[in-house]
């Protein structure tokens, strides 16, 4: 799929941007660090650590100290040597030592910027996210998060946008927050300067990014602006933790001092637009987040947008056990750019793009067929007789072949702007290549070429601003196609829920507004629910896991497609379904827990007990139903590797019953409910995810747990990629100096100036708990051999990766360049071959059975 030499190009890139050189997080034991000796009696927790890690010699600058007793006690430390990883991993008080990891920059999916009037074409207005989720009628009854602290980390906001409180402090919306890192970082090496050096300060403000600013105005813009739009929680309090400066990344040590800090801030709820795949509860990130619920604060997490690479893609943070990791549903209207239809009297025609079409004046058109059932038009090179395109906006029917070959064929005679009319009722975006061109509906290009046949001398005029129109969507309400994949590995229930994310309006820098598309943008939109549901209960107990509960109890199951099949969407991608706030304050039912996870089939977990409560004055009768939702089929047939995005759904479902499937509840009383469920007999070769919705109903209310669970045993699934399918080369390989595939026994200096050491390329086709490369004897057989291999590399809660070279994650390129172990001890001169594994998920790190493996060819080193 990639060839090698493409491969060099990308290397640079990958080193620079995953893993930072030299940085650690360690983890401090407060009470055993409490008691270490010390020169000076008042030295803090952490000077006594500092004073046993130099005293071993090591030589370090801190970075960044964490202090928070019941969240983490620890520092980010830079290390002058890396060597001395193993001996302060050793040194008294560190209770566990971490690689700072990159946290990507969020993006946006798709951003525009609005201008003018939006026209309405058979929609109401721009609360449409409201309405699909109730928060339109609880903000009717005054409902609108009042009391609520929410506290956001991302790219800092515009505070001065009017609609955002135009000011900072107390007294305005955003009343607090913090700046990590100031304009100009970028997350790099502090060596180069400014871009690697944080300038923290007290103003969050963001005037270059727009993407926290964005965030905001979905969880708290007020009402009453030019768009009629309103956060989901306006009168709610926000504080803004800036964590990105104006361009690049941002090391994960920041990250969390920026939940430590909305912790003590006093946030109620804490907010994250971001994250990296990862698809595990273990990562520093994950963690934190995790023990910040524990503490009873509601975290909610993107859930990621890499739908398109398929399943078992969850990012983290959201992968922490008990955070909210929200998936994205598209809004049910679109706000698209229009054209105007010169010399008849017609509608504006919108066309599916963001931005306008830069044609510059108003132009006739040209249709390259006549017959609006024209199956293939375009497809082959126009005739002679066709006139010079360039003055025309050209008109083609979509079918048979790509649009950028109909695009090329018409560009071939000059033409310069292009429409595709659509050859069903459908809409969505399309790849026009480099071209001009966007794409209408059916309809619309039907009328365009019935003037062309009849000589009717229309133009069409395409104004570069303003002019949009919002239209209802063909997949409103679905959930968004670029919205990720869970499970976890460890087959916890990610995402947890959904929420609008797809062609959101909101606030945007420098008092403008725009659409935007994300996973980051129905992050908010939770935290907003949440906030909104606080604000109406007295809660006590586990506040964080009662709140998703509700959330996730209350949600509406959505499903696969619009096209009137009632499959219903996999919970992989789903979670519990569509949050709606109004249902999740007003039901006077409470039912519980909000998931079922019945794990893999090996470790199936098939007993169950619910619990329904009967909150209300009324006595209630409630019946039980089991409707399953689509099984995705995780594997792609007849390869190791997971499917890419959509997922095939299938209708095998899982086997459900009660111990009692009708009762009725007085006031104030509850039932418990034991739920059987029977595995599906699926091929385990197709890595089987089922899932589905036990209801529990009145007649006005609809409850349901969410289930999950696969049909296959995770320890089967292969996690080292051995394949020749990505590369055209078989993995894994190790690169030699000359960046070519070593094939023979090769001896290398392992000088770093000259380059002169190999380089490991790997892939891995599932997660894997432990990735680690061994130095091992020529003649090693792996059979029988248990006993303890020296480490050269090791990676730990590790995520499969993807076959999209943008996302950073597509192979793993490891410069196998040190001179010592793992644990800092020297590698003797002499041959050796790299032993390369991977350990299978719920496999034993100490049974070489259970890892998958590679042995390199033979390797001298001789310095
Ligand atoms: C609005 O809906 C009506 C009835 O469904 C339809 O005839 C009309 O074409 C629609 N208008 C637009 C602009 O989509
Ligand atoms: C906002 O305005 C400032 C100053 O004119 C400009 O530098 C910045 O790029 C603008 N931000 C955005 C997101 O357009
Ligand atoms: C906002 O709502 C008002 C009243 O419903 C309406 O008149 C106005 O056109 C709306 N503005 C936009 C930009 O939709
Ligand atoms: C196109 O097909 C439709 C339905 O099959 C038919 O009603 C219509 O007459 C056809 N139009 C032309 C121009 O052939
Ligand atoms: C697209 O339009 C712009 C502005 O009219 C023009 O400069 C450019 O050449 C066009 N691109 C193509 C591929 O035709
Ligand atoms: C298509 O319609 C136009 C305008 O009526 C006409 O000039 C042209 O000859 C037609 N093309 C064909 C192939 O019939
Ligand atoms: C919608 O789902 C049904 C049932 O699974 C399927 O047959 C159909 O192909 C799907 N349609 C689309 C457009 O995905
Ligand atoms: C999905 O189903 C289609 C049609 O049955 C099949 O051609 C395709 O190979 C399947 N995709 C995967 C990833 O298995
Ligand atoms: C590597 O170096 C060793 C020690 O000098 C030598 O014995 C061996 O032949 C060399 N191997 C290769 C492949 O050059
Ligand atoms: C050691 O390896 C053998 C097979 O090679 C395996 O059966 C055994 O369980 C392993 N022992 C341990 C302690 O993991
Ligand atoms: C080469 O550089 C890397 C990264 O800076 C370092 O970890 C490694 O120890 C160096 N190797 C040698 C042989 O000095």
């Amino acid at each position: 799929m990639y060839s090698l030499a493409f491969l060099f190009l990308l290397c640079a890139r990958f080193v620079s941007s995953e893993s930072v050189p030299n940085r650690f997080i360690i983890e401090v034991d407060s009470e055993s660090a409490i008691n270490l000796p010390s020169k000076r009696d008042s030295a803090s927790l952490h000077e006594r650590v500092y004073e046993h890690i130099r005293a071993r010699d090591i030589g370090f600058s801190l970075d960044r100290e964490f202090n928070e007793e019941s969240l983490f006690v620890g520092a980010a430390l830079t290390l002058e040597d890396p060597r001395d990883v193993a001996t302060l991993r050793d040194s008294p008080g560190v209770k566990s030592i971490r690689a700072v990891q990159m946290i990507s920059r969020p993006r946006f999916v798709d951003v525009y910027t609005v201008s003018g009037e939006i026209g309405l074409q058979n929609t109401s207005d721009q609360e449409s996210t409201h309405v699909m989720t109730g928060v339109d009628k609880l903000h009717a009854q005054g409902i609108t998060g009042k009391g609520i602290k929410i506290g956001i980390i991302d790219t800092g906001v515009d505070y001065r946008h009017p609609a955002l409180g135009g000011g900072f402090g107390p007294g305005y919306k955003i009343v607090g927050g913090y700046d990590f890192v100031g304009d100009a970082y970028e997350g790099g090496n502090p060596f180069y300067g400014p871009s690697g050096i944080p300038m923290p300060d007290s103003d969050p403000l963001d005037t270059c990014s727009g993407h926290g600013t964005h965030v905001a105005g979905i969880l708290a813009a007020d009402p009453s602006n030019e768009y009629n739009i309103s956060g989901v929680a306006y009168s709610a309090t926000i504080s803004a933790y800036r964590v990105f400066g104006c361009r690049g990344n941002t090391p994960d040590d920041i990250v969390i001092e920026a939940l430590l800090r909305a912790f003590r801030d006093g946030q109620d709820i804490i907010t994250l637009s971001l994250g990296d795949s990862g698809g595990w509860a273990e990562s520093v990130t994950s963690a934190v987040a995790n023990r910040l619920a524990h503490q009873g604060k509601i975290i909610t997490i993107a859930a990621g947008n890499s739908g398109a690479t398929g399943g078992f893609y969850a990012s983290s943070p959201s992968s922490g056990i008990d955070t909210i990791a929200v998936a994205s549903v598209d809004n049910t209207v679109l706000i698209l750019r229009s054209l105007r239809v010169q010399g008849v009297q017609h509608d504006p025609i919108p066309y599916y793009s963001s931005d306008p079409l830069p044609v510059p004046e108003p132009l006739p058109i040209y249709a390259t067929s006549n017959d609006t059932n024209a199956t293939a038009d375009a497809c082959e090179p126009l005739p002679d007789t066709t006139p010079d395109l360039s003055k025309y906006v050209v008109i083609v029917r979509r079918g048979t072949c790509l649009f950028v070959t109909k695009l090329k064929n018409i560009a071939d005679k000059g033409g310069k702007f292009m429409l595709i009319y659509n050859n069903k009722p459908d809409f969505g975006s399309i790849d026009v290549g480099k071209y001009n061109a966007s794409f209408i509906r059916a309809a619309d290009g039907e009328y365009l070429v019935s003037q062309f046949v009849a000589s009717v001398p229309i133009k069409l005029d395409f104004p570069q601003e303003g002019d949009l129109v919002e239209i209802p969507s063909e997949t409103g309400g679905l959930v968004s196609s670029f919205s990720s994949y869970g499970p976890n590995y460890d087959m916890y229930l990610k995402p947890a829920i959904a929420a609008p994310g797809a062609q959101i309006l909101s606030t945007l820098p420098n008092n403008t507004y725009g659409g935007a598309s994300g996973t980051s943008m129905a992050t908010p939109f939770m935290a907003g629910a949440a906030a909104l549901f606080l604000s109406t209960k007295q809660l006590s107990g586990d506040v964080p896991i009662t709140v998703r509960t509700v959330l996730q109890t209350t949600a509406q199951p959505i499903l696969s497609n619009n096209t009137g099949s009632d499959l219903l969407q996999t919970a992989a991608q789903q979670g519990a379904g569509l949050v709606n706030v109004f249902n999740a304050i007003h039901y006077e039912t409470l039912l519980s827990p909000g998931e079922f996870l019945l794990n893999d089939s090996a470790h199936f977990n098939g007993q169950h007990k619910l619990t329904v409560q009967n909150t209300g004055n009324s006595e209630k009768t409630y019946t039980i139903r089991h409707k399953a939702a689509a099984t995705a089929l995780m594997a792609r047939t007849g390869t190791i590797f997971t499917s890419l995005g959509p997922v095939n759904l299938t209708r095998a479902a899982a086997d459900v019953s009660f111990s009692t499937s009708s009762f009725t509840l007085a006031p104030g009383t509850s039932q418990s409910v034991d739920v059987t469920f029977t595995l599906p007999s699926d091929d385990e070769s197709t890595l089987p995810v089922y899932s589905g919705f036990i209801h529990v109903a009145t007649d006005s209310e609809d409850l349901h747990v969410t289930y999950q669970g696969l049909g296959a045993s995770l320890a089967n699934v292969r996690t080292l990629d051995d394949t020749d399918y990505f590369f055209g080369h078989q993995v894994p390989l190790l690169l030699d100096a000359s960046n070519n595939v070593q094939t023979d026994a090769t001896n290398y200096t392992f000088n770093n100036v000259t380059g002169d050491y190999p380089v490991l390329i790997s892939r891995l086709s599932f997660g894997t708990p432990l990735f680690r490369v061994d130095l091992v004897d020529p003649d090693f057989h792996p059979e029988g051999n248990n006993g303890t291999l020296p480490i050269v590399q090791r990676l730990d809660w590790a995520p499969r990766s993807s076959e999209d070279n943008d996302d950073g994650n597509a192979f793993n390129y490891s410069p196998l360049n040190s001179l010592v172990f793992h644990d800092g001890t020297d590698i003797p001169k002499g041959t050796y071959r790299f032993l390369v594994r991977s350990l299978r998920v719920n496999g034993d790190a100490a049974n070489l059975n259970h890892y998958d493996s590679w042995l390199s060819p033979i390797v001298g080193i001789f310095p």
